[in-house]
Order: structure tokens, then sequence, then C-alpha cells
């Protein structure tokens, strides 16, 4: 089995994949709490959690699993992009893991792990397809021809769609991280109520900042009350201009085959709008390690002992 680890954000996470792409053991342990009270992730805060959760959570996934490491033939991690100080405690803990047992090591690109959720049984989904990606870090659209990498097609100008989400949710009060909040309120408001922009520029890409600016000005003419009593309505029509922004996007590209990863991708409004899409189960929208360990099966592994000054990348 492959075990998998990911600490790129505010989710420290463990798991077990077989190589043949079934999930033995899946454990998440989110700091959103941690953060919550910053409206945000606070990076110096995310790398010591990791610190002090990284070993628990890896016991975790082997007692989930009832394995033990021999049971394990190589370690794959998220190396790039992210958090440096946060993706650095995964990378040692990696590092130290696969020496330690002599083990081969993979290094894995954040983003190709949530395409590789879709490559995980049972959706098991074959390439070619365009995915979106939709992510608090990211918003792309990608061509998807083989397991082993993508190529981009279009990427956003400035905020990411769950970003969006998260700004629109703090401008309304409802606490970090909030496309989950605002994903449930939508649900008894009236989309129709507000009318918010779909930014169209020119290509496949993205922009979201003149939603959460227009969301800013119908807030800030609001009493309290006013909007006590609207906050269901600009949740619903908000998530709309967003969602409205992404099923353009991906009918703009033409793509027949079309598959939708990321925490965004839990999204209801974005799955009901999308239905011949191949989406990523709502378990495996959000980071997680399994997706982490499901890349590396198509990703080259460094053998022992040639990974000890591997380092990890804030960029892609
Ligand atoms: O993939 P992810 O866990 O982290 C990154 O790689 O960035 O995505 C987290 C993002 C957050 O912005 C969160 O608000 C958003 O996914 N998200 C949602 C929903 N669940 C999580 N956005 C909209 N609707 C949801 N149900
Ligand atoms: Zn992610």
């Amino acid at each position: 089995m492959i075990l998998g680890i990911e600490t790129s954000c505010d989710e420290t996470a463990a798991a077990l994949v077989t190589h043949d792409g079934d999930i033995v053991a899946n454990v998440v342990a989110s700091q959103a709490d941690l953060h919550a009270r910053y409206g945000g992730v606070v990076p110096e805060v995310a790398s010591r959690r990791h610190l002090e959760l990284v070993n628990p959570v890896i016991l975790e996934a082997l007692r989930e699993g009832g394995a033990t490491l021999d049971d394990v033939d190589s370690v794959a991690v998220t190396t790039r992009p992210g958090l440096i100080g946060a993706l650095l405690v995964g990378v040692a803990a990696a590092k130290a893991l696969a020496w330690a047992r002599r083990l081969p090591l993979v290094p894995v690109d954040h983003l190709h792990g949530h395409v590789a959720s879709l490559y995980l049984r049972p959706l098991d989904l074959e390439p070619p397809f365009t995915c979106l990606l939709a992510s608090g870090g990211h918003t792309m659209l990608l061509d998807v021809r083989d397991r082993g990498g993508y190529h981009v097609l279009g990427t956003t100008l400035d905020d990411a769609a769950g970003e969006a989400f998260d700004k629109g949710a703090r401008l309304l009060g409802l606490g970090y991280p909030g496309g989950r909040a605002i994903d449930e309120l939508a649900r008894s408001g009236d989309a129709t109520a507000y009318e918010f922009p779909v930014a169209r520029v020119p290509g496949l890409d993205f922009s979201f900042s003149g939603l959460k600016t227009a969301l800013l000005y119908a807030v800030r003419d609001l009493t309290a009350d006013e909007l006590a009593a609207r906050r269901a309505d600009l949740a619903a029509g908000y998530q709309r201009a967003i969602v409205r922004a992404l099923v353009e996007r991906i009918e703009a590209s033409g793509a027949s085959r079309v598959a939708v990863v990321g925490g965004v991708a839990a999204n209801s409004e974005l799955r009901a709008a999308l239905p011949d899409a191949a989406l990523a189960p709502l378990a495996l929208c959000t980071d997680n390690a399994a997706m982490i360990a499901s890349a590396a099966r198509y990703t080259a592994a460094i053998e022992y002992p040639g990974y000890l000054e591997l380092d990890a990348r804030a960029s892609a």
C-alpha cells in the first residue's frame, strides 16, 4: 500500500491506498476551528499545528486500516504548491518515515492530487476529460489526457472560487471557512432577489474579485437587522453568480467529458448544475491524503535514499 501525507494548507491528512486505487484508510484532521477566529488560515499557526498532528494522524490512518508500516511499500507526500512552512512539516515527516523504512518516496503536486481523486475506486475515471479544479487556493480548467498529469487551459486572474466563497461568507458574517455555510444558507434564499455580476474575461480564465466587491456594496448599505433579514437571499444570489461563472467556462471550453474536483466541487448548486459531469466524491473534494496517494500511482518515485535533499515549493 501507499501511505499518503498531505499538509499543504490547514488540513493534516494521512491515508492508505492500494496500488489498484482502493482507499484502505483516510484520516483528515481539520484545523479550521483554530483559524476561524482570524477569518482565514494563519500560515505560522498552521505549521505548528501540523507538527503536533502529523504523527498522530499517520498512526490513526494505520489503525483505521488495520495495518502496520510493514504493509506500506512507498510514501507519498504533497511537495507543492501550498504554504511553505505547512508543506515542510509533511515533507520532513515523509522523508523520515521513508528513510527509516528504506522505502521510495513520491513527491506529489497538490493539484495533480485533486485530479487524482477521480482515479480512486469506485469512480476510477479514465482520461481524457476536461477538469474544473475549484478550491480555496486555485480555480483552473485543465485538459487531462492521461493519469500522469494535466495541461492548464485557464486559471483565475484574481481570487479562487473557494476564496470568493470564504470572503463572501465573511462579509455576510458566516465565519470561516464559508463555502459550506453559504451553500446551506442559500437553500432558504431567493437567488433572484439580488443581481450579482458574472465576470466574463477573455478566453477560459476566471475572475471573482468584482463579484466580491458587489457583495461588499450590497452589504454596506444594510443595517444589522436588514442584513439578518436578507442574508439568505444575498448568499443565494452570490452563490448563483459563482456557479454561473464556473459552468459558463466549462461550456465555453466545448468539452464533451467534464469532471469537477476540489473543495468547491462539494457545492450542491454546482453539482446540480452539472448533471452529466463526473464529480469527485464529497469526502474527496476538500483536501485529503487519499488523493495524494492516488496521484503517486502515476508519479515517478525517488528511490531510497535519494530524497533526503528533496524540498517543498510554495508555487506550482
Ligand atoms: O480543496 P480545498 O480543501 O483546499 C484547497 O486546496 O484550497 O478547498 C477548500 C475550499 C474553501 O474555500 C471552502 O470554502 C470551499 O472549498 N468549500 C465549498 C464547499 N465546501 C468547501 N465551497 C462551496 N460550497 C461548498 N459546499
Ligand atoms: Zn486542495
